[in-house]
C-alpha cells in the first residue's frame, strides 16, 4: 500500500517538475551567431548546452515553488567553443544520440543504444579515402586497447565533442600536434579516475614507467607517446597499433640517429610537404627534424653528438658524486 503510494506520489511530482536551467556561461547572443555560421542546429543545441554547458542546473518544483539546485559532473559536460570548432561541428546534438535524450530524468532506453562507430559512417566513402579508415580500423583491432579493454571504442581517443585533426592542421605547429596527440593519451594514463573506469589494474605512473629516459620532460614536449607504442605504419599517417609495453622502443639510436623512425612517424608529413616545397635536401635541413640528427650537416651532427656526450658525462659525474657524499 505504502509502495503504491509512493509511486502515485513520484509520478505526481514527476509531472510538476519542470526545467529552469539558466545559461550562465554564454555571455552573449552574438557568440550563437557566431556558431550559427557553421551549424543549421544551434538553437536545437541550446535545449541540450542549458545543462551541458553548465556546472550546475536548476529544476522548478512548480507545484509547491520550490527549486533545486544540483551540479553537473565534469565529464557530462560539453563547451560550446570546443564542439563548434571540431571536426564534426556541424552536427546536431541528436544526430549522433537518441532522441530520448529529450527527456529528462534521460530514460534508460537513451542510454543503452549503442553509438555509431567511425566506420559508419566514413566507411568505404571515396570522399574520406585519404583519412584510410579502413586501414585503421584493422590497426586499432589489434592493439592493447581493443584486445585488452572491453568497453574501448574509437572516441575514447577522439573526444566526441572536441575532436580536432591537428596533424594535417597547416596552422598547427609540430609542438602544438605533439602536445595535442600526448593529451590524448595523458587523458587516462595520467588521470587515474578515466582510467579505472575501464579496467581492475592499479594506477599506471607514467613518470616512473619512463625514469629510463633522461629527461622527461623534453622528450614528452618533442615526440609523441605513439611514436614508441605502435608499430611502424607503411599505409596511415598516424600509427594506431599501440602494442603491449614489452614492444615499445627503449633503444635510444632508433630516434637519436641518420635513419631515426621519427622520420617514418611524426615528420612523415612535414618531410613529404616540405620536400615537395623546397626539394629534398633542403626541405629535411629546413624543417624541425633536424634536432634528432637526420640532416645531412656533418657539422651539425657532430656538435650535437658532442653535446648529448657532453650531457651524459655531465650526468654520471653527477651521479657517481652523489653515491659518494651521499653519506
Ligand atoms: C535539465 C538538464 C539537462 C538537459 C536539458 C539535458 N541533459 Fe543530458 N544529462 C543531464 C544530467 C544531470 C546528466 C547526468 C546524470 C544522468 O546521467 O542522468 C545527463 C547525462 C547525459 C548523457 C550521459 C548519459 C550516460 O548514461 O552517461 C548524455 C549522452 C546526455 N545527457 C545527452 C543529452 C542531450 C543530447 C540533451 C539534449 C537533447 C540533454 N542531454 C539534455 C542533464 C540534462
Ligand atoms: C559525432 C557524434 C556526437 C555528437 C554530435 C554529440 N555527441 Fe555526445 N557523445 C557521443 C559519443 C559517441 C559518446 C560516448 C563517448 C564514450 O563512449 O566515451 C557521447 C557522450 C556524451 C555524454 C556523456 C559523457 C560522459 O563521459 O559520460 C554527454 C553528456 C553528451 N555526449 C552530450 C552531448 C551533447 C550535449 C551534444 C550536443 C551539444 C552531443 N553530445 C553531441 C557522440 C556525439
Ligand atoms: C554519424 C556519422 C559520423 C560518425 C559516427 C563519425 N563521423 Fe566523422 N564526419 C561525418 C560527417 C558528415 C563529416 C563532415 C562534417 C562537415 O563537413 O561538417 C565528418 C567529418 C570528419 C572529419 C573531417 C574531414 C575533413 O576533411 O575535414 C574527420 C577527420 C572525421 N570526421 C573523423 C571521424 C572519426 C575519427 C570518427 C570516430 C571517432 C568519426 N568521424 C565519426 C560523419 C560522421
Ligand atoms: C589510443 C588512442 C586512439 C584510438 C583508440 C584511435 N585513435 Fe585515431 N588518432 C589518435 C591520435 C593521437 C591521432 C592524431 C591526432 C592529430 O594529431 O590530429 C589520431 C588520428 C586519427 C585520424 C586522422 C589521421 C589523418 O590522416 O589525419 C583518423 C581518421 C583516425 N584517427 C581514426 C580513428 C578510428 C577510425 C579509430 C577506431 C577504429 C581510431 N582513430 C582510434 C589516437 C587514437
Ligand atoms: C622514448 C620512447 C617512449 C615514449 C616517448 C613513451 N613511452 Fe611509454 N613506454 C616505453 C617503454 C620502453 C616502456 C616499457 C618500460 C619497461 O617495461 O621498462 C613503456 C611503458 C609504458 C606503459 C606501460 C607501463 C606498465 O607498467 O605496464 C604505458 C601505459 C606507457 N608507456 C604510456 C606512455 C604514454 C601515455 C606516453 C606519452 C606521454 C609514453 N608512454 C611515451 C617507451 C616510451
Ligand atoms: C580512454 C582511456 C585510455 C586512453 C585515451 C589511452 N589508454 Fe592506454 N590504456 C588504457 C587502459 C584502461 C589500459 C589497461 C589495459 C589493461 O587492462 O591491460 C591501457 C594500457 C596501455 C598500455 C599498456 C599495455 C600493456 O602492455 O600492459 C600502453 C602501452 C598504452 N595503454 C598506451 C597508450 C597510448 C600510447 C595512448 C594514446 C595514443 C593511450 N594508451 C590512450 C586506457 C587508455
Ligand atoms: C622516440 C624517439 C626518441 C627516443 C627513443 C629517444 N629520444 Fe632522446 N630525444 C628525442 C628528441 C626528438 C629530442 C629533442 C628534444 C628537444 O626538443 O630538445 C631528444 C632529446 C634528447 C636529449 C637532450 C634533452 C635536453 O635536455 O634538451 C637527450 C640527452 C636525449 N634525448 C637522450 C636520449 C637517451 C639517452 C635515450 C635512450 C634512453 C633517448 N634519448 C631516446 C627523441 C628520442
Amino acid at each position: 500500500m505504502k509502495k503504491i503510494a509512493s509511486i502515485i506520489l513520484s509520478l505526481f511530482l514527476a509531472s510538476s517538475i519542470s526545467l529552469a536551467a539558466q545559461s550562465d556561461s554564454l555571455e552573449n547572443a552574438a557568440d550563437l551567431e557566431k556558431y550559427r555560421e557553421v551549424n543549421d542546429f544551434v538553437d536545437e543545441n541550446e535545449s541540450c548546452f542549458k545543462c551541458h554547458a553548465e556546472t550546475k542546473y536548476v529544476l522548478v518544483d512548480e507545484f509547491f515553488g520550490t527549486e533545486f539546485v544540483n551540479s553537473l559532473c565534469p565529464d557530462k559536460m560539453v563547451t560550446r567553443d570546443e564542439y563548434y570548432s571540431m571536426v564534426h561541428k556541424s552536427f546536431a546534438c541528436l544526430d549522433c544520440h537518441a532522441y530520448d535524450y529529450e527527456e529528462f530524468p534521460h530514460p534508460l532506453s537513451a542510454r543503452l543504444e549503442e553509438p555509431y562507430q567511425c566506420i559508419d559512417c566514413h566507411g568505404y566513402d571515396e570522399n574520406y579515402a585519404h583519412f584510410q579508415f579502413e586501414d585503421i580500423e584493422m590497426e586499432y583491432m589489434e592493439s592493447v586497447h581493443a584486445e585488452q579493454v572491453e568497453n574501448f571504442s574509437c572516441w575514447k581517443c577522439h573526444d566526441p565533442h572536441s575532436y580536432q585533426l591537428t596533424v594535417r592542421d597547416d596552422g598547427a605547429t609540430i609542438k602544438e600536434a605533439i602536445a595535442y596527440n600526448n593529451d590524448i593519451c595523458l587523458s587516462c594514463h595520467s588521470d587515474f579516475s578515466r582510467f579505472e573506469l575501464l579496467t581492475d589494474r592499479e594506477e599506471i605512473d607514467i613518470l616512473d614507467t619512463h625514469d629510463w629516459l633522461p629527461n622527461q620532460a623534453a622528450h614528452f614536449g618533442s615526440v609523441r607517446c605513439i611514436e614508441c607504442h605502435t608499430s611502424l605504419s607503411d599505409s596511415t599517417l598516424v600509427a594506431h597499433h599501440v602494442q603491449p609495453s614489452e614492444l615499445a622502443v627503449k633503444k635510444c639510436s632508433e630516434c637519436h640517429s641518420k635513419n631515426s623512425i621519427l622520420m617514418a612517424s611524426l615528420y612523415k608529413h612535414e618531410a613529404k610537404e616540405s620536400r615537395r616545397k623546397y626539394g629534398f635536401i633542403n626541405g629535411v635541413i629546413l624543417n624541425e627534424a633536424y634536432v634528432i640528427g637526420a640532416n645531412r650537416n656533418t657539422t651539425l651532427s657532430f656538435i650535437g653528438i658532442l653535446l648529448f656526450l657532453l650531457t651524459m658525462g655531465g650526468i654520471s659525474i653527477h651521479i657517481v658524486a652523489r653515491i659518494i657524499f651521499k653519506k
